[in-house]
C-alpha cells in the first residue's frame, strides 16, 4: 500500500461505481454457487476498474470478483484503488469477503473507501490491524 496522495479528494461517483460493478456483475461465471458478484473501483489516475467472480469446478480455486478487478487494476496501468464497491446478483451492496479485504489492502491507497451496507468506511476500518508491504519492508529494511 503506497503512500501515493489520491487526486479524488472531493466526491466520490457512488452511483458510476454501482453501475459499474453491476455490469460487471453479469458477468460473473458462477454455475455452482449460482452467486454472481460484481466489482468496481476507482483508481489513483481516475479510471475505473472491475470485476467478475469466476469459479472453478475444484471449488476451492473460485476466483472472487475482487481477483479479476486487481488484475484489470494492474493490466490496464497500475496504480492504487481509491474507492469501492462491490454488489450481488440483486445489485445489493455486499461487504469483500476477509481474503479479499487483504487483496484490496495491498493494492490501495491509505484511507482507500468502501461502500457498505452501513455506509462508506475505510479499508482500515474494514481490515483493522492489517499485515501489508510494510511490514516485509520494515524487516528486510
Ligand atoms: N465472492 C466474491 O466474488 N467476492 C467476495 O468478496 C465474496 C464472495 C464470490 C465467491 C463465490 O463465487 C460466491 O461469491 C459465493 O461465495
Amino acid at each position: 500500500m503506497s503512500e501515493e496522495a489520491t487526486p479524488f479528494s472531493g466526491e466520490i461517483d457512488w452511483g458510476a461505481l454501482r453501475t459499474e460493478a453491476e455490469e460487471a456483475m453479469r458477468r460473473a461465471y458462477v454455475p455452482y454457487s449460482r452467486f454472481p458478484v460484481g466489482a468496481a473501483a476507482l483508481a489513483t489516475d481516475g479510471r475505473l476498474v472491475a470485476g467478475c467472480n469466476v469459479e472453478n469446478a475444484s471449488y476451492g480455486l473460485t476466483l472472487c470478483a475482487e481477483c479479476s478487478l486487481v488484475s484489470m487494476l494492474h493490466m490496464t496501468g497500475g496504480g492504487q484503488l481509491v474507492a469501492f464497491t462491490c454488489v450481488n446478483g440483486d445489485g445489493e451492496v455486499i461487504m469483500p469477503c476477509g481474503r479479499c479485504r487483504q487483496l484490496l489492502y495491498e493494492h490501495s491507497v491509505s484511507g482507500m473507501m468502501l461502500e457498505t451496507g452501513y455506509g462508506i468506511r475505510t479499508i482500515d476500518e474494514v481490515l483493522p490491524d492489517a499485515f501489508g508491504p510494510r511490514d516485509l519492508e520494515e524487516f528486510h529494511a
